[in-house]
């Protein structure tokens, strides 16, 4: 696992989006896995604004979302599918559907689990996901006691989540839904490449956990310390509980030129 502290959210977007520049350049087919939340939304703006100036092209790239609530009708400005529409599908080149989502309104949902599953084996499986992780240390909604090879799923989200998730709806915890499909941590680790981006105090404990603590279905982001290619970004305020920052920072400091994230 590769932890770089940097000076602050900008910078940790500009890592991430580099990554992805250099992917798309490498495999314009790729497969990116997109994360919601407030985490990655500098990553999509300069996405789209190296796009924009003709840097990157995702026309012929798919895209896998992480995950989507259930119950909330299908126009609804915070629905995942509608979020990643409006955040970065719609300010780049995509290909109409491209970018796919678990189907939140099929008659069966945990038949929908096993075919979202499906469809990114079918599509090559994913080649780089973006992440962020929640206060209780969940990656996607793996939330904590998450089986740590879990498939896509329903899950109940935890009273931290449908509290933390309540400022997407005016605050109103109520208005927050209960239920989500996700991408499971097994899903998730058949990833080529994760690139986890964590900001602000509110995640120091998580990112602690996950990067120094047992691997632990309690906090489930842990089981990334598994993964031959893990990338976590963090602003000095979420790295602010990490044992290692010294070694981190100089690991960083005389990183290799040829080396990339
Ligand atoms: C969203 C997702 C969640 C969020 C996490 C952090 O697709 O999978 O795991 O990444 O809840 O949310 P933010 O970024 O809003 O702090």
């Amino acid at each position: 696992m590769e932890v770089i502290i940097c000076e602050n959210t900008q910078q940790i977007a500009a890592k991430a989006a580099e990554a992805i520049a250099v992917l798309l350049k490498s495999k314009p087919r790729a497969v990116i896995g997109l994360a919601t939340g407030s985490s990655p939304l500098s990553l999509y703006d300069q996405l789209a604004a190296m796009y924009q100036a003709g840097d990157i092209s995702f026309a012929q790239a798919k895209a896998f979302m992480l995950d989507e609530y259930i119950g909330l009708p299908p126009d609804h400005p915070e629905g995942y599918r509608n979020v990643i529409e409006r955040e970065i599908a719609s300010r780049v080149d995509f290909a109409p559907g491209a970018v796919q989502g678990p189907d939140f309104q099929a008659p069966d949902l945990a038949k929908a689990c096993v075919e979202y599953d499906a469809a990114i084996k079918a599509a090559g499986g994913i080649d780089l996901q973006i992440l962020g992780i929640g206060s209780d240390g969940h990656i996607a909604f793996n939330e904590p006691g998450s089986s740590l090879s879990s498939r896509t799923r329903i899950k109940t989200l935890l009273p931290q989540t449908v509290a933390d998730n309540a400022r997407f709806f005016d605050g109103d915890e109520a208005a927050v839904p209960k239920h989500v499909m996700t991408q499971g941590l097994g899903t998730i680790m058949e990833a080529r490449h994760l690139v986890l981006m964590a900001m602000g105090s509110g995640k120091a404990e998580a990112i602690r956990q996950i990067v120094e603590g047992p691997v632990s279905a309690m906090w489930p982001g842990s089981i990334m310390q598994f993964h031959p290619h893990a990338t976590v970004l963090v602003d000095p305020a979420a790295g602010a509980k990490l044992a290692l920052a010294d070694y981190y920072r100089f690991a960083d400091a005389h990183k290799p030129s040829w080396e990339s994230l």
